[in-house]
């Protein structure tokens, strides 16, 4: 028998152990991914998950978005790891798409059984991606949850209705959101108010963003073009909602608003391909021979953001500029009659105007300078780490996760700024 004070030792030695380097068994996280507004959210959460030790991290990319400029030149630029899968869906109508992710990806959730999945945003493959989960039993977080345009004819709407829904953990940008969740009765615990990853992705990114000058001459704009963009301003503009540019008599309105405008400001105008199919269609091409217009195809991440920063003005649809110009304090015209983005308009430098109301409003921002807005609350470039410290904490894996986020960055929201 061992003398008793060797044993003693032992068993110090043993609890020693125990309580110094407890062996992590991380927990799976699966990140679902589809389309270009998902690539710019994803980036900052990634690596905010792969830091932690407690983590193991898939990212699956449905395939919503495929060609090279949508896709590959977003996951280069924004230093996204490849896909660890492809479900290689490809275009369709709404439904073709969800049902088509919705059966790749379930054989891909059972083959592992991931602790949590986490879906980003408002397209098809949020959607299906949530719904595949939640019918697997699968803990589901959504990322820019709360967001409500009340527009059900928009298939955002119903992909966000239908995300909040079913998911477990609800991060909300913006105050509205909470409020929104909690009137349609989801539970206050699953919600947390974490901030804006897309601002993440501007802050990170603002260093490296192509100055404007540079994009303009790669995609062939003329010297005049260029010099008078840079001389007295010019405006950036997307469109590609289907309630804009899928009725012909619609787009043609607004292509010809948009020839007005040219006349006051520069335009620089990436296509996107939805846009540019409904432009051949309707005849509208002369839109390419406009004189102040410079169409483009869709440009990468440091293109745009470089063109937005130096912008007078933007004129969207999109959601994630509507954000981008608020963070940059860039006058932004929304042609849209709604917004799900509310800090935007109420706090933000965007005003909605129909396509009647855009001529005045881009004369009102010439002459005037237009609306001068603030920082909505933690778009302040950390949203992502306070993102991986409540996953962290949901799966109860907190002693593997870095020091840096076992304290959850909070800022006083009267203090919060851009990139603090
Ligand atoms: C999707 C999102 C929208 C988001 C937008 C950003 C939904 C419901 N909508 O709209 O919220 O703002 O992405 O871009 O998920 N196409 C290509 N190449 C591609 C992808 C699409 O040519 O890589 C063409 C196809 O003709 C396709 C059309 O664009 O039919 C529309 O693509 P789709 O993924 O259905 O929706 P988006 O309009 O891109």
């Amino acid at each position: 028998m061992r003398p008793r004070s060797q044993t003693a030792r032992l068993a110090a030695a043993v609890l020693d152990n125990l309580n110094s380097a407890p062996d992590i068994v991380p927990r799976h996280v699966d990140c679902i991914v589809g389309a270009r507004p998902n690539f710019v959210k994803i980036a900052p959460i990634i690596r905010a998950l792969r830091e932690q030790d407690g983590l193991a991290v898939r990212l699956i990319h449905t395939g919503q978005h495929y060609d090279i400029t949508m896709n590959a030149v977003f996951f280069e630029e924004l230093d996204i790891p490849d896909a660890d899968i492809n479900l290689e869906v490809g275009s369709g109508t709404g439904t073709e798409q969800t049902a088509r992710i919705m059966l790749g990806l379930e054989p891909v959730l059972l083959a592992r059984r991931p602790d949590l999945v986490l879906v980003v945003g408002d397209v098809n493959s949020t959607m299906a991606a949530a719904l595949v989960a939640a019918k697997l039993n699968i803990p589901i977080a959504h990322v820019e949850a709360g967001l409500r345009s009340f527009d059900r004819t928009m298939p955002e709407e119903i992909n966000r209705l239908v995300t909040d829904r079913l998911a477990d953990l609800l991060f909300v940008t913006e105050r509205r959101g909470i409020d929104n969740l909690i009137k349609e009765g989801l539970r206050p615990e699953r919600v947390k108010f974490v901030g804006n990853v897309m601002i993440d992705t501007v802050c990170a990114c603002l260093d490296r963003a192509v100055p404007a000058r540079k994009t303009l001459a790669e995609v062939g704009a003329n010297a005049d073009f260029i010099n008078a963009a840079m001389e007295t301003g010019f405006g950036f503009v997307t469109l590609h909602r289907p309630s804009n540019v899928d009725d012909p008599v619609k787009l043609k309105m607004l292509v010809e608003a948009l020839v007005d405008v040219a006349r006051k400001i520069r335009l620089v105008f990436p296509l996107h391909p939805r846009t540019r199919a409904k432009i051949v269609d309707a005849g509208l091409d002369r839109l390419h021979g406009e004189s102040g217009i410079v169409t483009t195809s869709p440009l990468s991440y440091l293109r745009a953001l470089g063109l937005m920063r130096e912008a007078k003005l933007a004129i969207t649809d999109s959601g994630g500029v509507q954000e981008e110009t608020t963070a940059l304090g860039v006058p932004c015209l929304t042609v849209r009659d709604n917004t799900e983005r509310p800090a935007t308009v109420e706090e933000g430098t965007n005003l909605l105007v129909g396509t009647s109301a855009l001529m005045p409003a881009v004369e009102d921002i010439i002459a005037a300078g237009g609306k001068a807005g603030r920082i909505p609350a933690l778009w302040d470039g950390k949203a992502a780490i306070r993102i991986a410290h409540d996953v962290c904490a949901f799966l109860n894996v907190e002693q593997g996760c870095a020091r840096s986020i076992r304290h959850r960055p909070e800022t006083d929201p009267l203090e919060s700024s851009t990139c603090g």
